[in-house]
């Protein structure tokens, strides 16, 4: 198989990486890729919104299957602009992928079909929005309806908090036009975790349970970032919360998507809050995670491209997908200020012995300098990742792996995966 990856961050890398790994692929591509995909793939520079000059591309290449990792080019409709060439693209479509570009699709759907998420009213105008943050108590919830990098949700504490969030995304418009709608919503306590799935718009098939680390800091403190590390499996999600997650969760929203016209196939990213009264959604993404699939993929046995292929010809229900015993972590390597300006450039050394100390670094905003060395380039510059026996193990191995590795300003969160151990 010819296979084409779409992205080139930590996530994409990992996709690679798995996909290597398979006896039926023979060559990848990856569009724009990086540094460390370079090593796996050939990397092209192409421009990932130009649905048309990807599909050109992968036509020209004899591309078998085309995976697509971030979710800009899937609601831009890159599945259908593939679809209308025969081409394989993993990944939903552009009306399937609504399910992570507007939060007004995705809790609607979700009422229709009695799939348990926190109460929620939506806003078009300004001045109604705050009327309804007068009437409630805090805390509330803020969404932005659309894509916003993100960054377009805001846990207010206080009414203040919350009337400030909607006086930003209504009025100042810091979203752009993703805060020309407004989500308010209930507020869920409880622990987080992510359960990805493959689905091919009939059957779905669990991944193992995630957690993220999203504050910048240990303890959990600091601002949102786009996660500071991962570990899988997430005890939080027991068997017994998976079944249900499956049942009355996901089961209902791919079937509620096909009676919507808009059968969704791909990796369904389900974020959800484990309350007193069990799960709950907080919102869907329309593809992997990141940094959770650089943590789930490792733990995979079965070959990735088939069950990709599986998902794309309806026929999910036929493959086998297998588990490894194991667990990993995954130690995101952020470039100093992160979350905030960061510098870009630093020259990182011990890639090597980092590998040689037993884990696998994941490139996520890396480059090449004129010189031909790996610098930073990007807030989240590589992601440290080792599976192990048992998280305890990958735990300690991981911190190692990351005590090999040196770039100016390098920060890191040194609790991933503790809150586990601490259960
Ligand atoms: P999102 O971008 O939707 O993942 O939201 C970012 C973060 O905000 C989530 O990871 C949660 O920690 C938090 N969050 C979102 N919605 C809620 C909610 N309804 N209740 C409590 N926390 C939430
Ligand atoms: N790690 C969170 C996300 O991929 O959206």
């Amino acid at each position: 198989m010819r296979i084409l990856v779409i992205g080139g961050g930590g996530r994409e890398h990992a996709l690679v990486w798995k996909l290597k790994m398979s006896s039926r692929v023979d060559q990848i591509y990856c569009i724009p890729g990086n540094p460390g995909i370079a090593e796996l793939a050939e990397c092209v520079s192409l421009d990932m919104s130009d649905n048309e000059k990807l599909a050109q591309f992968a036509l020209a290449q004899q591309i078998d299957l085309t995976v697509v990792g971030p979710e800009m080019p899937l609601t831009n409709g890159v599945v259908d602009c593939f679809k209308k060439y025969n081409l394989k693209i993993f990944g939903p479509s552009q009306a399937a992928a609504q399910l992570e570009g507007s939060k007004e699709f995705a809790k609607k759907l979700m009422r229709k079909y009695r799939v348990p998420t926190g109460d929620f009213v939506v806003f078009t105008e300004y001045e109604a929005a705050r009327q309804y943050v007068l009437s409630h108590e805090a805390p509330l919830v803020i969404k932005a309806d659309g894509l916003a990098a993100g960054k377009g949700v805001v846990v207010a504490m206080s009414r203040e908090e919350a009337l400030t969030a909607l006086e930003d995304m209504m009025c100042s418009q810091v979203f752009g036009s993703a805060g020309n709608k407004v989500v308010i919503e209930e507020f869920l306590s409880g622990e987080e975790a992510s359960l990805l799935v493959f689905t091919d718009g009939y059957t779905a098939v669990p991944m193992v349970a995630a957690q993220d680390h999203k504050r910048a800091l240990d303890g959990d403190m600091g601002p949102n970032t786009g996660g500071m590390g991962t570990y899988a499996p997430a005890p939080v999600i027991t068997p017994a919360i998976k079944d249900q997650v499956m049942k009355e969760i996901v089961q209902p929203v791919v079937d509620g998507m096909r009676t919507e016209g808009c059968t969704y196939c791909g990796c369904l990213y389900a974020g959800l809050m484990i309350t007193a009264d069990g799960p709950k959604v907080i919102e869907f993404n329309a593809r992997f995670g990141d940094p959770e699939t650089q943590v789930v993929l490792p733990l995979l046995k079965s070959d990735l491209a088939v069950v990709m292929e599986a998902c794309v010809d309806q026929k999910l229900d036929t493959v086998a997908v297998e588990w490894e015993d194991q667990a990993a972590v995954c130690v995101v390597l952020a470039a100093g200020g992160y979350p905030g300006s960061y510098d870009k450039g630093a020259v990182i050394e011990g890639l090597a012995e980092a590998k040689d100390a037993g884990a696998t670094v994941f490139h996520a905003g890396t480059a090449f300098n004129a010189e031909g060395s790996i610098v930073t380039n990007g807030g989240r510059v590589l992601g440290v990742t080792v599976a192990a026996i048992d998280l305890s193990a990958a735990i300690e191995k991981v911190y190692d792996a990351v005590k090999c590795i040196h770039f100016t300003g390098m920060q890191y969160r040194k609790d991933i995966a503790h809150r586990a151990l601490n259960r």
